[in-house]
């Protein structure tokens, strides 16, 4: 699906929000940018410090209806339960109300583990996810700390972008796409990842501004 293509499929999933904007010069990448006003909500299931503000999944989801593989990374208090309902709502479900998911799956990444109000179906650094899942991912989500002090609420050293970025690459299949919230727009290597896309998240007044960077597996 190109850029353009997915900005439609946000626009059409929410039509009462100002549009993505898509710029499809002739014979130039496509690029996507606009604004998501996310409300503050203080009834968010995840109740992790730094967690992703409610609606925001299943904002990025609605650009990927295509996505089967699924990578979180520092997935913190994310559980697989919402992860997979947030990428799949309108897959049936069967008699005991388990969602068919079929050949999709959610894998879900961090450091920490239950005991610290996290929950990854893989517990460990970025860093040293196994090699065999070297080009499975069609779709991954990434919400690093942003900065030392952020770190220090989560107990993790602050983590290298570029490295993180490149590892990314290696788990990620070729025209596959990577998401990255911070506040930022990471470095990395223009022959591992293309950027196509950049949101500005507000959640609302004195809240600190993010920017949702998207990028395309070269
Ligand atoms: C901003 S929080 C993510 C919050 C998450 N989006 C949510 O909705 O709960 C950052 C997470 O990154 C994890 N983390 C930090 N360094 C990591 C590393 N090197 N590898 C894996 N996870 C890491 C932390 O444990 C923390 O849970």
């Amino acid at each position: 699906m190109q850029p353009a293509k997915r900005a439609m499929a946000y626009n059409y999933a929410f039509p009462d929000r100002p549009p993505l904007a898509a710029h499809m010069p002739e014979g130039a990448p496509q690029w996507v940018a606009g604004t998501w006003l996310i409300g503050a909500c203080y009834k968010n299931p995840n109740p992790l410090y730094g967690a992703y503000p409610h609606g925001y999944l299943e904002r990025v989801h609605s650009m990927f209806p295509d996505a089967k593989q699924v990578l979180h990374v520092f997935s913190g208090g994310l559980t697989v339960f919402h992860a997979r309902e947030a990428a799949w709502p309108n897959l049936p479900r069967d008699a005991d109300g388990v969602r068919q998911l079929g050949d999709r799956d959610a894998t879900l990444v961090d450091l920490k583990g239950p005991e610290d109000g996290r929950f990854p179906t893989w517990q460990g650094d970025i860093m040293d996810m196994p090699a065999e899942w070297a080009g499975r991912f069609d779709l991954i989500l990434a919400d690093p700390p942003y900065s030392t002090e952020d770190a220090e609420h989560y107990g993790t050293p602050m983590v290298n972008r570029g490295k993180i970025i490149a590892r990314l690459r290696d788990v990620a299949a070729k025209g596959g796409n990577l998401v990255w919230l911070d506040q930022c727009w990471p470095m990395h290597r223009k022959n591992q990842w293309r950027t196509w896309a950049h949101i500005g998240l507000v959640r609302s007044t004195n809240h600190r501004m993010r920017l949702v960077s998207m990028f395309e597996a070269v």
